[in-house]
């Protein structure tokens, strides 16, 4: 593929054989500066003046530690500007700038008190010794629908104290939140589609509002408790803030967990000699080994930010109001960082991936709770199934999820 051939904003891009992205990518972090591109088209808004699109690990790194230059306020999940309604209501803190993220993201944080993480980090071993049981009950099946998708989910919804009888309901509506451009779970038809993601958004938001409600009545051990329950300083969060952090809660913590996850079984599949190095020392490696997984899968592909100011780096003048797109998976790629990058290597080190983001305000809140349930779950299914493998994935079709649909796995049992 020719520089000129590469563009960031068409659909089809996205759906490349991964190898052919990531070479495109190695192209693109061959030039002397950032790629610009024109804006996809979006049914929400007018199409936009275009995009820098940060490849590079350097500026990666530089755009996330400056907040204040580089701000997410104008919309951080999304490369067209959508209303700053929209970006709230789906992407709460996410799209925010201090001070009003430093107060969320404050209040939050105190929410995960450690008692309560310790609590769930003990569920995280049992649900993913319980999904395996499952698994090898079914025999070779759907490794998304069955594995991949069951541990984060369970774990998230435990954490909020969501019944189980409503988790099928906030997979499906997560699913229809982070579809990209994908036609199984999102309509073609723009106006439909504006409708299916509002409906998903309402779904979530009436869920958490409810349980909200009951919650302040009788507080239990729970995180929707803790949120709306005054923390010592006497803040809590409003019934609309609640809605919009569950709605990013489930959309950034299931989807996301689920391909890194999903990932791994094709990687270890794909790479039997990495399989074995592991097993062969599973307590000394499997830590090395979710970075490296992390690193290679970059489950979110990018995030975007908007100058506020005029600003000049790594040699490229930079104008306020201009948009560049962060792209974590060219980042994790990137050669002056990690050599010989398409090569996955568990012992990789040092490995200083930047899968949940660069360090910086918008840091991912959840990597410690995800690299958990990526450890857990990894030492069951390769313990108890060592001759798991993946066949052909069904990948989605989107530019900001490097989203698995389906994925067929096969074991002896
Ligand atoms: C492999 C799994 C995960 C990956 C790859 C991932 C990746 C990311 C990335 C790239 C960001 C944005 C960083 C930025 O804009 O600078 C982020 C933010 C965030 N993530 Fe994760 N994440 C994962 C799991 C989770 C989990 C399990 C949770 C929740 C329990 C979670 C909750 C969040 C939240 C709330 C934010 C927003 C933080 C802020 O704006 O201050 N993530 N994540």
């Amino acid at each position: 593929m020719t520089i000129a051939g590469i563009d960031l904003s068409a659909t089809e891009f996205w759906g490349l054989p991964l190898p052919d992205r990531a070479a495109a990518f190695t192209r693109l972090r061959a030039q002397q500066q950032p790629p610009f591109f024109a804006e996809p088209e979006t049914p929400f808004s007018e199409q936009g003046p275009g995009y820098y699109a940060l490849v590079r690990y350097a500026d990666v790194v530089e755009a996330s530690r400056h907040a204040d230059v580089f701000c997410s306020g104008k919309g951080a999940t999304n490369i067209p500007d959508l209303p700053a309604e929209f970006n709230e209501y789906f992407g709460s803190m996410i799209n925010m700038d201090d001070p009003r993220h430093a107060r969320l993201r404050r209040i939050v944080s105190r929410a995960f008190s450690p008692r309560l993480i310790a609590k769930f980090e003990e569920d995280v071993r049992r649900v993913a010794a319980s999904v395996v049981d499952d698994l090898l009950a079914t025999g070779p099946c759907d490794f998304v629908a069955n594995v991949a998708a069951k541990l984060p989910l369970k774990i998230i919804c435990d954490m909020m104290g969501i019944p189980a009888d409503q988790f099928d309901m906030v997979l499906v509506n997560s699913n229809i939140i982070l579809s990209g451009a994908d036609p199984e779970f999102l309509s073609e038809d723009m106006d439909q589609a504006v409708v299916q993601l509002l409906g998903a958004g309402q779904a979530l938001a009436d869920l958490v509002t409810g349980l909200a409600t009951e919650r302040a009545q009788a507080p239990r051990e729970d995180l929707v408790s803790a949120l709306v329950t005054a923390n010592i300083d006497g803040e809590q969060l409003t019934s609309a803030e609640l809605a919009s952090f569950f709605i990013l809660l489930v959309v950034a913590g299931n989807e996301t967990t689920r391909t890194a996850l999903s990932h791994a079984l094709m990687l270890f599949t794909e790479f039997p000699d990495q399989r074995a190095l592991l097993l062969a020392d599973l307590e000394n490696r499997l830590e090395g080994a979710v970075e490296e997984i992390v690193r290679y899968s970059s489950p979110v592909v990018f995030m975007r930010r908007t100058l506020t100011q005029d600003y000049t780096m790594n040699g490229q003048d930079y104008r306020q109001d201009d948009k560049v797109v962060l792209y974590y998976y060219s980042a994790n790629r990137d050669e002056a960082v990690f050599p010989d990058p398409e090569r996955f290597d568990i012992t990789r080190s040092p490995n200083p991936q930047i899968g949940f983001g660069a360090p910086g305000r918008h840091f991912c809140l959840g990597a410690h709770l995800a690299r958990r349930e990526l450890r857990m779950m990894l030492r069951e299914l390769l313990t108890r199934v060592p001759d798991l493998t993946a066949g052909e994935p069904d990948r989605l079709l989107s530019s900001f999820v490097n989203g698995i649909k389906h994925l067929p796995c096969d074991f002896s049992g």
